[in-house]
């Protein structure tokens, strides 16, 4: 049984995408959402759009509660001023979900500083910007002795295990939300606030622009819809929950009805030499050794978009598919 009433969330980029889905889902177990979103295109660039009014009429047309707010989450002050509405609103913040964010893909060779800049500053600097004052909060409320109960879950991508060719900037700034979350589990841990990550899939308009169009019809056939952001909103959901209280620090992928716990940054193998330490000489023979006699170079990408990057040197945001997941 997972029940949210009487918590407060926000969730950032909530307008459309898995983070509606994350808003629809927490409010449908009974949180109050604060609904977020610039209402931004793919690639960042500002629109007239305000989809975070459409949700909100959706979540009260279902009997929840939820405000829009249209806070710049990759800014210090959009992000505080995002957790500020929650507690004007409703007088506390329970949960928070860092989900907003876009891409703008292109090889690391041909990426300008903007693009660069703005990527890691949507996701990364976004995710700070809203835990930081979230936990500020927190803290706050534990030292009124009111505290300790605090969801955070953070947003990263299983292009982290694919490489990321054309997207160095995008999983460089997911790579950071993983050890930023980390660290504040770390952190957040004696004030009864865990942070997750999770690793989606989802068929969006942002999925669009970098997946396979085919393995999503694939997946879209099988008895659930894979597509589907409720998948991911439903772990969201339980990460949020009281149930969750002992998970912290913790990575998950999810792919429709797959949910995989994911480990990194772990010592693999070693080699040792206690007495006098390694030359290079001697590592030119013991490192190929820890991969064995199967030992294979890194996989790359499939042909075709290894044709593509070299004959264009980019991988622009156009509907040419180019990269199994965001
Ligand atoms: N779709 C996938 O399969 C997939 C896979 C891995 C990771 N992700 C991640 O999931 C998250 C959601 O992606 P999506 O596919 O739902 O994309 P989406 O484009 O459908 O939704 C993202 C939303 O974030 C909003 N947004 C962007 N910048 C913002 C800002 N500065 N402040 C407030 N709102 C802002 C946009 O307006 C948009 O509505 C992203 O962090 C993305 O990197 C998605």
């Amino acid at each position: 049984m997972i029940d949210l009433s009487g918590r407060v969330a926000v969730v950032t980029g909530s307008g459309r995408g898995i983070g509606r889905a994350e808003a629809t889902r927490l409010a449908a177990y009974g949180a109050k959402v604060v609904v977020n979103d610039l209402g931004v295109a793919t690639d960042g660039s500002a629109t007239d759009e305000s989809p975070a009014d459409e949700v909100v009429s959706e979540i009260t047309a279902a009997g929840g509660e939820a405000v829009s707010d249209r806070s710049d989450i990759s800014t210090a002050d959009g992000g505080a001023a995002l957790v500020q509405r929650a507690t004007d609103e409703w007088g506390r913040l329970d949960i928070v979900v860092n989900n907003a964010g876009f891409g703008r893909p292109r090889m690391a060779f041909n990426m300008t500083e903007a693009e660069w800049d703005d990527v890691i500053r949507v996701h990364l600097k976004g995710t700070f910007s809203v835990t930081s004052p979230a936990c500020r909060w927190w803290r706050e409320e534990a030292k009124a002795g009111r505290g300790g109960y605090g969801r955070i879950v953070n947003t990263a991508t299983g292009l982290l295990m694919a490489g990321g060719a054309g997207q160095s900037n995008y999983v460089a700034a997911k790579a950071g939300v993983m050890a930023f979350t980390n660290a504040v589990a770390t952190e957040m841990a004696p004030y009864g606030v865990t942070a997750n990550t999770i690793m989606p899939s989802a068929y969006t308009r942002l999925a669009a622009i970098g997946w396979r169009s085919r393995q999503h019809r694939e997946a879209a056939a099988g008895p659930i819809d894979a597509g589907d952001p409720v998948h991911v909103a439903e772990m969201v959901c339980y990460c949020a929950s009281p149930e969750a209280g002992y998970l912290s620090g913790q990575t998950f992928q999810v792919r429709g009805g797959i949910v995989e716990h994911i480990r990194a940054w772990e010592v693999d193998r070693l080699a040792e030499r206690g007495d006098r330490g390694w030359a290079a000489p001697d590592l030119a023979g013991e490192i190929p050794r820890m991969f064995g006699a199967g030992a294979k170079p890194a996989e790359l990408p499939p042909k075709e978009w290894q044709q593509e990057y070299q004959a264009t040197g980019t991988a622009s945001t156009s509907s040419t598919p180019r990269t199994d997941t965001f």
